[in-house]
């Protein structure tokens, strides 16, 4: 039994890989990160010169809400309210973090850059790889992006050129949206190597005794266990029609959280919030929930279980209603299973 996970030509120690973020921000987390054992780290998201200013943040940056207060690494319950843009230091800055980190960690490196000229995107993309990173993705969805960006309008061209500019694999990270099936088949049609699904939602919150929103005062990223639910459908969606890996983000907790997205068809599932809460330990955690599940489902490789949910999807037509008396002949699911809530 192993979790070794092949993805983009990389060999990975564990398809749990560090999601970008405040978890991957400098060479100490990539060292801790392969400590635990993580299959691989995502890097905070590096901005092009023209979005300087979001290489500075806002103090306080994060606020935990409706947190069940469980501390010692136990919390399973949480949103977590963020307005934390880009990696705070330079692009030379950002290409040295990346050739120091190859120096002292072998878990593989995925950069994340974030840009809007086309030509902007794949110059940062072009130092990326000569900075020795294995795979960049491409953060297309911040919930902090300037609202102007639109999918078509600004990154279907950057897709193409960074595809046209680089040979190592190339990740689209999606935000949840109706469109989002549309934007993976179009991202997958640009020559994607994965799809990474999905960014967090742009929430909102105010409090009601000052009368004033929360934190810094505007929209800001949110997130946490609850997000899984909609990330779970997205993943399945692509699934079906794409023919390119995903790696699945979003709300998980434990191992379990992580066999659900492989049995909806991601082969790599990035977390983060999870770190933030709980601790670094989280990922060691979450490998050894992974291999307890394989062991007790007699499970040798996840490839084993990848997508299976999905073969027992039922289509919309199919699914047995419940109208009163059955009609004559019909089925009825509930009956024959037994199963009753
Ligand atoms: C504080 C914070 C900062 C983040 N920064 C980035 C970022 O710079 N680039 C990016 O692509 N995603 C960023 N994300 C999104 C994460 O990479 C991840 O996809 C998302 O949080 C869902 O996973 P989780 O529920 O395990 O946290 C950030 C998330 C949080 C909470």
């Amino acid at each position: 039994m192993s979790l070794t996970t092949s993805f983009l030509g990389l060999t990975l120690q564990s398809p749990v890989m560090v999601a970008s973020g405040p978890a991957s921000h400098d060479v100490n987390q990539v060292r801790l990160a392969e400590e635990q054992h993580a299959g691989a780290v995502v890097l905070k998201t590096a901005c092009s010169d023209k979005y300087e200013h979001m290489r500075f943040w806002p103090r306080p940056r994060y606020k935990l809400l409706d947190w069940d207060k469980q501390m010692d690494g136990r919390s399973k319950v949480f949103s977590l309210y963020s307005y934390e843009q880009g990696y705070s230091g330079t692009l030379e800055d950002y290409w040295k973090f990346i050739r120091v980190s190859k120096e002292h960690a072998k878990v593989p490196l995925i950069a994340s850059i974030f840009a809007d000229d086309a030509e902007d995107w794949a110059d940062m993309a072009k130092r990326v790889e000569q900075s020795g990173a294995d795979a960049i993705e491409l953060d297309i969805s911040s919930p902090h992006k300037p609202g102007s960006l639109g999918f078509e309008t600004t990154f279907v061209a950057a897709i193409k050129a960074v595809m046209g500019a680089v040979r190592f694999p190339v990740l689209v990270k999606l935000a949840p949206s109706p469109e989002l099936l549309h934007q993976c088949r179009v991202a997958e049609e640009c020559g994607a190597s994965a799809l990474t699904l999905c960014n967090r939602l742009r929430g909102f919150d105010v409090d009601i005794e000052t009368q004033r929103p929360i934190l810094h005062g505007n929209f800001a990223g949110v997130g946490g266990p609850w997000a899984k639910y909609y990330t779970l459908r997205h993943v399945a969606e692509a699934a079906l029609v794409s023919k390119i890996p995903i790696s699945g983000t979003g709300g998980v907790m434990s191992g379990e959280d992580v066999i659900k997205y492989v049995l909806l068809g991601a082969t790599t599932v990035q977390i983060l919030s999870v770190i933030m809460v709980n601790g670094w330990e989280s990922i060691a955690r979450i490998n050894k929930e992974i291999e307890e599940y394989m062991q007790r489902k007699g499970v040798t490789s996840l490839s084993e279980i990848r997508g299976k949910a999905l073969q027992a999807m039922t289509h919309p037509e199919e699914i047995i209603r419940w109208s009163g008396e059955p009609k004559s002949g019909s089925r009825n699911l509930w009956k024959e299973t037994g199963e009753q809530e």
